[in-house]
């Protein structure tokens, strides 16, 4: 009995025990209304931040959300509303949601003209403001808009990062094109920001030789005015288009004219790569299917283009997220059917992975004002300042700061020869906004190798010519190249000329020289011996005749007899006597010299030397012959009897024959002697025998043959 006793009083206890441990009450649920302000069915904007392609990241992040358990206790009430880009129509969306719909929180935003409505009004009620594409530098003043966070980075940070990049290259003179639709404005904000923010440095940076603005439609013509102003104006040119495809017809434009060469350079500014960008020139992915075979021009031209854009995921990264946005917009509460039809419609926008963390980042920073404070979750400026800090969202890495503000990395990319993108390098924005920002080059890519496409040449704000290709001195070789060319020809000619006459000169001294020497070379057949030759005997005649005195060949054989060394030949008609030597010598230069020397002594009383022969016994020298022979033997001729006058003649004979010898070449006789003065039929004294040094060093003559001046002089 008391086991059962004490039984039901275990029972009671535990009831009560359960009883009293029950809470008080359970935690309250907590509805949060969202008001969505969107734009839809806008063929510019749907690829890029449309409903239909941005919505269902909204679900994405409460998955998020959920699986984190960061607001377990909160239902979401969910309204889209849809302004456009419409100022009116913001306007009065924004009192709707606020008055209405009582949300909590406003998100959305794109159009930054509009945004600035709905700012105003979630200013004046303190409710939180959280964009996720509106870039206006206005949204950083958080005494216009203290409950303004955003996920997607501001203006002035691009133009902060974009005049970071000009400085760290060096381009201090630039111009600027800009499009502006009169809707996000973009590119017109980008501008406005970079002269501000110029004009903020005073100006010294940066000197923009020309801006251009395209305002709503595009024209061909537009374009191709500002190409033509400004290659006159500058090469480093910030281009920034609010549209992909107005970049691809404006590079092609510029390829046409030839300015996207290695001197030019398209700085691209732009938030983030829509799923084509890793190839925007190919017109197929561009251009929704259409080809237009231009795809080749355009990847050369984009060589000339750098893209300055928010570092962001990579499209491969993205991929799973952007295709189940769509997927996401058929089911419910979408419902989507016809407006998701549309060709870019079946992949998530540009923007969506920003609405993602736009969302996200609502839910961090509720969560911790709920803990701070749960009455608090309507306030926006709490809500904006608990929105400082850091997570990993689908856009890359976030990080917000107290102000709300998104700091984002940039990133400059090139293309490279294949049109493939060239992740270059990062431009780092820090915590505290005005710090310099660092420019990091990607690893392997150097300073010079972010050229290597474009001929390794970083191109320069002023080309060395100038714009106009006219401020180079005019080179030398350029201003007097016909003049050089002649001159340089003249020159060459008379080179030529010089180098053939002194070949001709050359040429005809040895021509001379053989020449001479033939004078002297006396071939052996022209000897004919007067002993021998039947044929001559009417030469024989004719000297005979002119002889007055004596029967000549009588004499000639008389002395051939006497002396063996002589002999008495006719050559060419004329009778030379030809010595033996009994030598067989060869001549160097120095004797033929001597020889052609003794053949040009032209002398009255000098004896014609005719030159040198040879036969079988060896050298031959040839004299021309005298018949009344030599002084001896006239002097040896008791019949012939000598007068004063007479001898007189003949010794000044010999004297005047002496000194013209010793005033010639020869300087000397070397042999004189009575037998070397021969006698002409006129009685006159011709010296001969002379010369030939070379025979007459090997030859030895008799001593008694020397001259012996009493028989010269009786
Ligand atoms: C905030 O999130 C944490 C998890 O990160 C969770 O434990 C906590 O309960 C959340 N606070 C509120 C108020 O929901
Ligand atoms: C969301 O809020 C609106 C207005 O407050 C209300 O009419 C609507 O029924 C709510 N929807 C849900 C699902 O609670
Ligand atoms: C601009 O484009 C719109 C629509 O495409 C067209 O109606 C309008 O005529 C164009 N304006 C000019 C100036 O070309
Ligand atoms: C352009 O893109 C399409 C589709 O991705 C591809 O088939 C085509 O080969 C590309 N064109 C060139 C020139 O790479
Ligand atoms: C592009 O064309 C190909 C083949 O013609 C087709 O399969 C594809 O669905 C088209 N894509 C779009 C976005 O129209
Ligand atoms: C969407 O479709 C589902 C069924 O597929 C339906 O129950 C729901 O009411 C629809 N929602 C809207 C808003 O049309
Ligand atoms: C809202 O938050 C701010 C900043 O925390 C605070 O100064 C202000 O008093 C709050 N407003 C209300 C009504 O509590």
């Amino acid at each position: 009995m008391r086991a059962s006793k004490l039984a039901l009083f275990l029972v009671i206890a535990c009831l009560a025990v359960a009883l009293l441990a029950k809470p008080a009450k359970p935690r309250e649920r907590l509805t949060i209304r969202v008001g969505f302000l969107m734009v839809k069915n806008d063929p510019f904007l749907r690829a890029m931040l449309g409903y239909v392609t941005t919505a269902p990241a909204v679900d994405i992040a409460l998955r998020r959300i959920d699986k984190e358990r960061l607001l377990d206790h909160v239902d979401w009430n969910i309204t889209w509303l849809f302004p456009q880009c419409d100022e009116a129509l913001t306007s009065g969306n924004t009192g709707d949601l606020l008055r209405d719909y009582e949300v909590d929180v406003i998100m959305g935003l794109p159009c930054a003209k509009t945004a600035v409505i709905s700012g105003a009004s979630a200013t004046y009620f303190n409710i939180p403001l959280i964009s996720y594409a509106a870039t206006w530098a206005d949204f950083s003043d958080k005494s216009r808009f203290p409950t303004f966070a955003r996920t997607v980075g501001s203006v002035s940070q691009m133009a902060r990062a974009l005049i970071k990049f000009l400085n760290f290259f060096q381009w201090n003179q630039i111009a600027v094109l800009y499009t502006d639709d009169k809707e996000r404005r973009k590119c017109y904000n980008i501008n406005n920001e970079l002269q501000d923010q110029n004009a903020a440095t005073s100006g010294k940076s940066l000197q923009f030789n020309y801006i251009y603005s395209i305002v709503k439609n595009i024209t061909d013509e537009a374009m191709n005015d500002f190409l033509d102003q400004v290659a006159l104006q500058a090469r480093i040119i910030i281009a920034c288009f609010d549209n992909d495809v107005d970049k691809r017809r404006f590079m092609l434009l510029a390829h046409d004219k030839d300015m996207t060469n290695n001197e030019y350079l398209y700085i691209m500014p732009d938030y983030a790569p829509k799923e084509n960008a890793a190839t925007i020139w190919n017109s197929t992915t561009l251009i929704n299917n259409i080809s237009d075979e231009r795809d080749n021009d355009a990847r050369e031209a984009f060589r000339a283009a750098i893209i300055v854009e928010w570092n962001t995921l990579r499209e491969d990264d993205l991929a799973d997220f952007k295709t189940e946005i769509p997927k996401l917009m058929r089911l419910p509460p979408y419902n989507c059917t016809t407006d998701c039809n549309w060709p870019d419609a079946h992949y998530g926008s540009t923007y969506s992975p920003y609405m993602h963390d736009a969302m996200y980042l609502y839910a961090r920073a509720l969560n911790k004002t709920l803990q701070q404070d749960p009455k608090q979750y309507r306030n926006g400026t709490k809500i904006r300042e608990n929105c400082e800090m850091t997570f990993t969202g689908v856009s890359g890495e976030v990080i917000i700061t107290k102000d709300g503000e998104r700091l984002p990395n940039i990133r400059f990319e090139g293309f490279d020869a294949n049109g493939m993108r060239e992740h270059f390098g990062l431009i780092r924005t820090s915590q505290d906004e005005k710090a310099v920002q660092m420019l990091e080059l990607n690893n392997p890519y150097t300073l010079e190798s972010v050229w290597t496409s474009r001929g390794g040449q970083k191109p320069l704000s002023v080309p060395i010519c100038g714009y106009a290709g006219d401020n180079c001195p005019v080179s030398f070789m350029h201003q007097y190249f016909a003049l050089v060319v002649s001159v340089s020809t003249i020159f060459a000619l008379l080179l030529i000329l010089v180098a053939v006459l002194i070949a001709y000169n050359f040429y005809g001294r040895i021509q001379r020289k053989r020449l001479e020497n033939s004078l002297w070379q006396i071939d052996n057949y022209e000897l004919i011996q007067i002993d021998t030759a039947q044929s001559i005997s009417s030469s024989e005649q004719s000297v005979k005749t002119t002889s007055t005195t004596h029967s000549l060949p009588s004499l000639f054989r008389k002395q051939t007899a006497k002396n063996g060394r002589w002999k008495f030949c006719y050559r060419r008609k004329e009778l030379v006597a030809v010595r033996k030597h009994n030598l067989s010598l060869q001549f160097n230069h120095d004797d033929e010299a001597e020889f052609r020397a003794m053949r040009a002594l032209i002398h009255d009383n000098v004896n014609q030397f005719h030159g040198l022969s040879y036969d079988a016994t060896g050298n031959l020298s040839v004299w021309k012959a005298l018949p009344r022979g030599s002084l001896r033997d006239v002097l040896e001729k008791k019949t012939i009897s000598l007068d004063w006058f007479f001898k007189f003649s003949l010794i000044r004979d010999i004297f005047e024959g002496i000194d013209f010898l010793h005033n010639s070449a020869l300087r000397v006789h070397g042999r004189l002697t009575s037998k070397s003065c021969l006698i002409n039929d006129r009685w006159q004294v011709k010296l001969s025998d002379y010369g030939l040094s070379c025979i007459r060093n090997v030859e030895k003559l008799p001593s008694k043959g020397m001259l012996e001046l009493h028989n010269c002089t009786p």
